[in-house]
This record gives C-alpha cells, structure tokens and sequence, in this order.
C-alpha cells in the first residue's frame, strides 16, 4: 500500500502541476521546479523508483499467487490497467529522467508541450495523456478498494470521486492551455523556437539510439516478466492437481474441489460462487466470513490476521474468514453475509447493541383455510380456537426447545438455537414440527363438536445465520430474528399449499441435524434472493419424522389421552 501511495503522489502532484497551465506555462514551470525538487533529489528518487519496483514486483507476485483470474470488475480492471502502466510509462520516465541523468537533456514543460502537444498533439498528446489517466485511475481504484472498508468512507467518497474526476480535467486543460500558450510565443518569437530545439544532447542521434533501445529493452524484459510469471502459474497448477484437492461444501448442496492451499473465498470464485468479499481477500472487511458446519476438527489453525479479525467480531470457533481458511480437509460452510453485502450492511451488523448474529432454525406455522374458520362463528368463538391453536402450537415448541417469537394473525414464528448449537437447533425445529402435528391432532380430536372440520396447518422449517436483535419501540420492542433465512422459512410455508403438504423443510435442516429425510420426496425450488435452487423435503405429516433422536409420540394423534399438562404428559423420553 505504501509502494502504491507514492506513486499516487507523484501522479497526484504531476496532475497539480499540468493544472497551473490554466493559468500559464510559465506556472507549470515554476510548479515543474517544485516537482523536480520533490523527485529528483536522493530520497525522492529512492522513493519513487523504489517504490515503483515494489508495486510491480508485488503486482507480478500477487497475479503468480492469485488462484485463479475470475475477479470482481473493478478489481479485473484495476489490474489490467495496472499492467499497462509500466509498458506505457517507460518512454516518458525514459525521455524526461534517464536523459537528464546520463545525457544532461534537462527538459522543462515549453519542451514537452512543444514536443508532444504542439508538434504532434493527436499521438504523442492523446498517448501522453492516457498513460496518466491510466495510472490515476488504477491509483483510485486501488485507493477506492482500501478506504470502502473504512467506517466514514461512505460519507467522503461523493467528494473524493468528484476531486478524482476534477484533477485529470484542470490538468487536460492546463497541458491544453500551456500547449497554445507555447505556440503562441513561437509564432511571434523565432528565437524562442531555436532556443527550444537546442538541448544539451538532444538532437545527437547516438543518444536518441541508446534511449529507444532502454525502452525495448524494458518492454522486452517486461513481457518475458510476464510470461513468466503465466508459466509459474501453470506449472504449480499442474503440480497441485497431482497432489489431489479437498472439497468445499455450500448449504445448497453445491460443492466446489479444489487443490490444498486455496482458500474457501478462491472455490467460491472459482466456481463462480457469489460471495461478499469486500477487500478483495486482504482479512480487512470480515464479510466473507463463514459457518463451518462440517469439518471443523480438521481445520488449520487461524493466523494472526485471521484471528484478530474474528476476535473483533466476537465470533466462536466455527466461524472463519473464507479468504484465509484454506481447508486440508472436506468442509461444509455456511457465507454468513449475502453476497452484495455493503460496507453499511457490515457496520450494523457490528454494532453490538444491534444484536448478535448466530445460526438458528426458523419454524413457520399457519393454519390452512384459516378464512373458513371465522365466517359464520361469533369473535369470541374464534378468539377461543385460535388462543387453543397457539396453546397447542406454542406448547409443542417449547417442547421441542424452541421459542414461540411471533404470533402473526393465524400463524406462529419460532426460533430454535439462540443458546444452542447448529445441529441442535435443527433437530429442535424438527422435534417441533412433530409435536405439533401431534398436538394439533389432539386439539382437533378435543374440539370436535365446536369445528366442523379437523384444523389443519402448513409448517415451514429453514436453518442458517440470522440477526437477533430487539426491535421496537421503547416498551413496544420485542427480541426477534431477522434475514434472509426468515423469509426463505416463511417461504416454504406458503409452498405447504402448493404441495399439498404439512411440512415442507430444506435439506439442510435435515442434514444439519443430522436426520434422514431421504424418505421424503426431494424438490428444488427457486426462491426469492437465493441465487442457486433450494433443496427441500415436501413432508405430508410431520410426525412421519423420525430418528433416534427424537422423544416417542406415546399415543396416536386425534386420539389423545385426558392428559392435565399438554405437555409433558404426552411425552416420554426415547431412551
Ligand atoms: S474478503 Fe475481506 S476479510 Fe475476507
């Protein structure tokens, strides 16, 4: 970063310098003066120079060690502009400073604006120009990518981004300027323009030779670099094929193979994975974190970088950066934030008074037809059946567990895992599904004579990272959870009637939990801010789960006992 900021200085200063030709050439002079101060003394040069082969050597090592090219935009474009720099800068490095250093030609702005923009302005001046627009707007880009991650970055980057497109145009029309101002003095001076053509060695056609010469010989030395550097990178591709790869596992089922030593952010790009990354890998932002869901004993231990990032965030174990967990094992993760995750989106997430971020499972339930139900029936009747739906609903999901959070209308919201782990909560929601399909059965088997037909109801289950957090108003806020899993479960709720289903769950609620639901007939449903399909199980009762890791129905439902405690007295633990 420090190699590219001084480099963006001297771009910077050089842009500030071509702007005093709004006022005059003799201004860019004498600005010209201060910059020939600035960069031509020792440390300046060590600087500059030096900090131009640290940029370049580091971009060659960044494009050896990148996995792979597939690459946001603006970080493609930021590189590609950055290769160009160097081929494109080489001749004016080349004509203004090793001719002054080695052959005394000291060009000041009358010669380059007699030479470029008054002898030969559509080349030499188009060219000219575009070799520092190129660089200033790699050094933005670049500036961009570093400061986006920056808490008051939003705030500033309307300015910064009018300052970046203001400088290059005062400069255009300064060099435009100075340019007219020089011819306007050859026209009226002859003398000026003979003064202008004798420059120490200039003219001598041995140093004009051995000056075109450094420049294909940078130009050649730069390519084979380059081509070098593309070989490195096949040969360890090759290399690393050989010695087999581990396999990354996404909560839709896709999984990604890839070769020791990448990281989980490389499969997700390699595949062409959506996944938030908004420094670009550089363990700043925190957004491409991850859930490991399976794996997690085999991973490599957190560096340093890795591990203050986490330890800000407060985050457990099984959460790491994608950009630096590069697994030796096969692993299942969990990308905590969508993928167009914004610098704003982060820092909520980070306010700790805005509540915690933590796997859970959502449980949606809701009564079909609930319209039927209140035709006809006087309001206290129907207060009186939905208060006994919620009792069995909400019973059966503290049974389970879980927390009945919502009571929405005719329908419950319940999370399972605010102080358990992932597979836990899963199991919890599915422990919950069941009992309320038993407990729903009972309340219909106890209201016969008041309904006229059996309630029935539609439940939706999903897992994965959500916001828990108090929202309200004073008095009026209530804890609750918030995200994208929150509607995907809400989702698969509604999806109960298309399938004309009790229950429909994803599939990773059932592998999280670690029961079979192969049983059940699997679909893919394409549902709103997921990009891949969802897997789900379409699950026409919900006590038809089973596993050993649930408690035993003791009684049929529809067919209850006279049981006091609506709880406890039809549950008997599996042992
Ligand atoms: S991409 Fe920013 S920390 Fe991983």
């Amino acid at each position: 970063m420090a190699s590219g900021l001084v480099l963006f200085s001297y771009v910077f200063l050089h842009f500030l310098n071509h702007s005093l030709g709004n006022i005059s050439f003799e201004a860019m002079e004498w600005g010209g003066v201060l910059h020939e101060w600035i960069w031509r003394n020792p440390v300046g040069t060590v600087a500059l120079y030096g900090a131009f082969a640290i940029h370049f050597s580091l971009a060659f090592w960044a494009l050896y060690i990148r996995r792979h090219l597939r690459m946001g935009w603006i970080e493609g474009l930021r590189l590609a502009l950055g290769l160009l720099i160097p081929a494109l800068i080489v001749q004016h490095a080349v004509g203004q400073r090793l001719s002054y250093t080695y052959f005394d030609i000291h060009r000041v702005y009358r010669h380059v604006l007699f030479n470029i923009w008054v002898q030969n302005p559509e080349i030499a001046g188009v060219r000219q120009f575009a070799v520092f627009g190129i660089a200033w707007l790699h050094g933005c880009i670049g500036l961009h990518l570093w400061l986006r991650v920056k808490t008051h970055y939003r705030k500033v980057a309307p300015v910064l981004l009018a300052f970046a497109v203001l400088l290059p145009t005062m400069a255009l029309l300064g060099v435009m300027h100075g340019a007219q101002q020089v011819a306007e003095k050859i026209r009226l001076d002859p003398a000026f323009l003979l003064a202008l053509r004798q420059i120490g060695r200039g003219g001598d056609p041995v140093v004009a030779g051995t000056l075109t010469a450094v420049v294909h010989w940078f130009w050649i030395g730069f390519a084979s670099a380059l081509v070098l550097v593309l070989i490195a990178r096949g040969v360890r591709a090759l290399l690393e094929r050989r010695h087999g790869g581990v396999r990354v596992i996404y909560p839709d089922g896709r999984s990604v193979r890839i070769p020791k030593g990448l990281s989980v952010l490389d499969a997700s790009r390699r595949a062409g994975i959506p996944h938030a990354s908004l420094c670009g890998g550089r363990a700043r932002c925190s957004t491409c974190r991850v859930r490991v869901l399976l794996g997690l004993e085999r991973l490599p231990p957190q560096a340093p970088v890795e591990a203050r990032v986490l330890a800000r965030l407060g985050a457990d174990r099984a959460v790491r950066l994608a950009c630096q967990l590069k697994p030796v094992a096969d692993v299942s993760v969990w990308p905590l934030l969508p993928p167009q995750t914004t610098m704003a989106d982060q820092s909520l997430l980070n306010l700790s008074d805005s509540g915690t971020e933590r796997f859970v499972a959502i449980l949606f339930v809701d009564i079909r037809r609930s319209t039927e139900l209140v035709e006809n029936r006087l309001p206290f009747d129907v207060v009186f059946i939905l208060n006994r739906f919620f009792e069995a609903v909400g019973s059966a999901i503290t049974a389970a567990g879980g927390t009945p959070n919502q009571f929405i209308g005719d329908g419950v919201m319940a999370i399972f895992g605010a102080e358990t782990g992932a597979e836990e909560a899963c199991a919890q929601a599915l422990e919950a599904a069941r009992l309320i399909d038993w407990h729903v059965g009972e309340m219909n088997h106890a209201l016969a004579n008041e309904l006229p037909e059996p309630l029935e109801v539609g439940i939706g289950i999903h897992g994965g990272e959500v916001i828990i957090g108090t929202l309200g108003y004073r008095e009026h806020a209530t804890t609750t959870a918030i995200g994208e899993v929150v509607h995907i479960a809400s989702r698969l709720q509604d999806l109960t009637k298309e399938y004309d289903c009790q229950l429909v769950v994803s599939d990773l609620v059932g592998t999280t939990a670690g029961v079979s639901l192969e049983v059940f007939p699997m679909r893919e449903v394409q549902v709103r801010g997921l990009r891949a399909p969802l897997t789900i199980r379409v699950v026409d009762n919900g006590a038809a789960i089973g596993g050993d890791k649930f408690r035993t129905l003791p009684v049929e439902a529809g067919h209850g006992s006279n049981r006091s405690d609506p709880v406890s007295a039809t549950l008997v633990q599996s042992s």
